[in-house]
Formats: C-alpha cells, structure tokens, sequence
C-alpha cells in the first residue's frame, strides 16, 4: 500500500495561494485537500466553486474537495464543473447517501464519505462497495490546527476491517491533527492517505514537512 499525502490548503496563507501550492507540489503531495465549510454544519465558514476552480488552474494534483456542508447535493454539479476530482461529504448531514454517492460518479468525480468522531462506521456499511473514499475524521470538523482524537487509530482499524469485508476498494483516509508524531499509528491501522493542515502550512518549511510525514510511515512500515 502506498502512502497518499494531502496537504489541507485550509492553513495556507490565502495571500501566495500559487506559492503555497507549488510548494507542496514539489515537494511530492499527492492530492491537494480543499476544505468547504458552510457555517451550517460546522462552526466556520471558508470558500466554495470559485476557490476550487482557482485550485484547479493551479495545479495538476487530484483535487480532494472535503464538504462540510448541509444539502451538499445542491453544490455538485457547480463543484464538478470547477475542477474537483473528488467529492466527500458527510452522512450525518445526507439522509440519501447511496442516491447522492451515483449522482457524484455521474458527474464524474470520484465520491467520498466522511464520518465525524462520534458517527459509527455502521453509517457507510451498506454502501462501503459503492464508495471510492471513507474518510474517518480525527477531529471534530470545523477547524484547522486541533488535537488528533486518540481513539481515532481503533476507528481507523476498523474501517480497514469493514472495507475488506465488504471488498471495497475504498481509499481510507484521515484528517485530522495529523503531524509527525500522530501519522505512523494511523498509517499502521490501515489508512492509506493523510490529510494535513496546520502541520505543513504552519511549519517553517512546508517542503520538508511533506517529506518528514511520508518518511514517518515508511519508517514504521
Ligand atoms: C477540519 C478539516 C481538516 C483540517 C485539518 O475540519 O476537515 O481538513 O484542515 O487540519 P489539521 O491538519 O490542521 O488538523
Ligand atoms: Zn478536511
């Protein structure tokens, strides 16, 4: 299994947006993780399409749009059309998950579900098959810059258990508090890609942060 870092652009400074990115594109980031907030489902609000669509012309890295948004349905197409390669959103806010899941896949991105910490992984069971992303939040989602939870590793375990069981061929990813002294204990529980904010964009030098996090997992491969 190969190790996938997403740097969080939620941290960088918004002022060298190009600058930022070209730094951890050379420094071998392989997905740029772009956080929408809505003010609605989480506590903070930050950009939409036209900020995606910036993102898009860029770079050539995946685009890994994280929607922490009510509704999120009504932005799909607008996200899509703005270069996002994948979608992920949230069951707690999506009674019709599955529904939501195809309509993502006929736009032609790839579709995501993300699980706060207190949601059970039971919440994407039926339809692990059908998701090409589980993302298990290590934070409460709202806010770059916080604790990673702990308890997060056992979830992690977990959810590499039921996408074997299921056969999904899934991405599992985490996000959340990742920095070089959390990311090997998720790497080892099973996750495959690592979303980072505050640890990349906060150090002096982001380069070498992208570096150090995926040397952290090979260390401990
Ligand atoms: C949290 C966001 C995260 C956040 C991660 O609500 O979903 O993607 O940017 O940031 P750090 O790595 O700073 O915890
Ligand atoms: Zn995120």
């Amino acid at each position: 299994m190969s190790v996938r870092i997403a740097p969080s652009i939620l941290s960088a400074d918004f002022s060298r947006l190009g600058e930022e990115i070209a730094l951890i594109e050379r420094a071998g980031a392989d997905w740029v993780h772009i956080d929408v907030m809505d003010g609605r489902f989480v506590p903070n609000l930050t950009f939409g399409a036209k900020v995606i669509e910036t993102v898009r012309k860029l770079t050539t890295l995946p685009l890994d749009v994280h929607m922490m948004v009510v509704e999120p349905e009504k932005y799909f197409d607008d996200f899509a059309a703005a270069g996002a390669t994948v979608l992920t959103i949230h069951p707690e806010v999506s009674p019709h998950l599955h529904r939501q899941i195809c309509r993502i896949k006929e736009l032609g991105c790839r579709a995501g579900a993300a699980l706060n910490p207190s949601t059970p992984l039971d919440a994407v069971r039926e339809i692990a098959g059908d998701l090409d992303l589980l993302l298990i939040m290590s934070v409460n989602p709202g806010f770059g810059g916080q604790q990673f939870i702990p308890h997060s590793v056992d979830k992690v375990r977990r959810a590499r258990e039921l996408l074997a069981a299921t056969g999904s061929r899934a991405v599992l990813e985490v996000d959340g508090g990742i920095n070089r002294q959390t990311i090997g204990q998720v790497w080892r529980a099973g996750a495959d890609t690592f979303v980072a904010g505050y640890a990349v964009f906060a150090a002096d030098d982001p380069t070498a942060e992208v570096r150090a996090l995926r040397q952290c997992c090979m260390e401990t491969a």
